[in-house]
């Protein structure tokens, strides 16, 4: 459950807010961005003793907007929330599409596909392309949690008036104390992470009217669980 104290229109009205925010950064940002590289060839031109000094200043520089830029550009991404369209979907077909276009790269990392379908599975009313992107976010981490190589274990199973899928992998886990914030905005332990993968596949998964799960041991691995309603009369938005 969210933890938000603010209630979903208020959320709307902050979201619309602060992505006009970034949209007005992003702009100045751009003009600094290309007066840096003009910057640059102008000190290059001028053939001057101290011009590495200068342009390493610059590039360096042009490597803190970059940055910025990134930034904005992911915020934007997730404060984004599409239109949702449900459609009776057949979850193995969804998994499957992303286990396909996954399948090459963990291939070259050396990780295993492991999959155990129940092919009895009944449909699910859900938008496929956000769950699409959720498994694929949770898939990545998998996939960036095992650099040297290991399992990735993807099954699928009913309970009830439930559909779980469970994604496994037998990475580098998660310590114990690190497993309430990985949830977080912003919580990344990787050099390059936006810290917005699994914020995101939270907030789909719940608009999908489902929740996920982890389990996690250190060292071992990582067990990623979602649980989709049966034929859920999601709310159209
Ligand atoms: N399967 C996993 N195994 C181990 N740690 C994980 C796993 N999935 C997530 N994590 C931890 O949770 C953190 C947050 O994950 P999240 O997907 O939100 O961001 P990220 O992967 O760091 O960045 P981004 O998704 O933008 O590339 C990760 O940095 C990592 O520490
Ligand atoms: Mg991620």
């Amino acid at each position: 459950m969210s933890k938000s104290n603010f209630d979903s229109s208020e959320l709307n009205y902050l979201n619309t807010l602060a992505a006009g925010l970034v949209h007005e950064i992003k702009n100045p940002l751009n003009a600094i961005s290309i007066n840096l590289q003009l910057l640059n060839e102008d000190v290059q031109d001028l053939d001057l003793e101290e011009d590495t000094k200068i342009s390493s200043r610059i590039q360096l520089l042009q490597k803190e907007v970059r940055r910025l830029d990134n930034i904005l550009s992911d915020f934007l991404r997730f404060a984004k929330r599409p239109i949702l369209h449900f459609e009776e979907c057949d979850i193995n077909g969804v998994i499957e599409s992303v286990l396909d276009f996954i399948g090459p790269e963990a291939m070259q990392n050396s990780i295993r596909i492991l999959k155990s379908f129940d092919t009895k599975l009944p449909k699910c009313k859900l938008d496929s392309n956000v769950i699409k992107q959720a498994l694929l976010n949770i898939i990545l981490n998998a996939q960036q949690a095992m650099p040297s190589g290991g399992e990735l274990i993807v099954r699928t199973y009913q309970n009830g008036d439930n559909v779980l899928i469970d994604i496994t992998d037998t990475g580098v886990g998660i310590q114990k104390n690190k497993i309430d914030k990985i949830f977080q905005v912003y919580y990344s332990t990787k050099k390059t992470g936006s810290g917005l993968g699994l914020p995101t596949v939270k907030r789909i998964i719940e608009e999908n009217k489902g929740t996920i799960d982890i389990r996690s041991e250190d060292g071992k691995g990582s067990s990623f669980l979602i649980k989709l309603p049966v034929n859920s009369k999601s709310k159209e938005k």
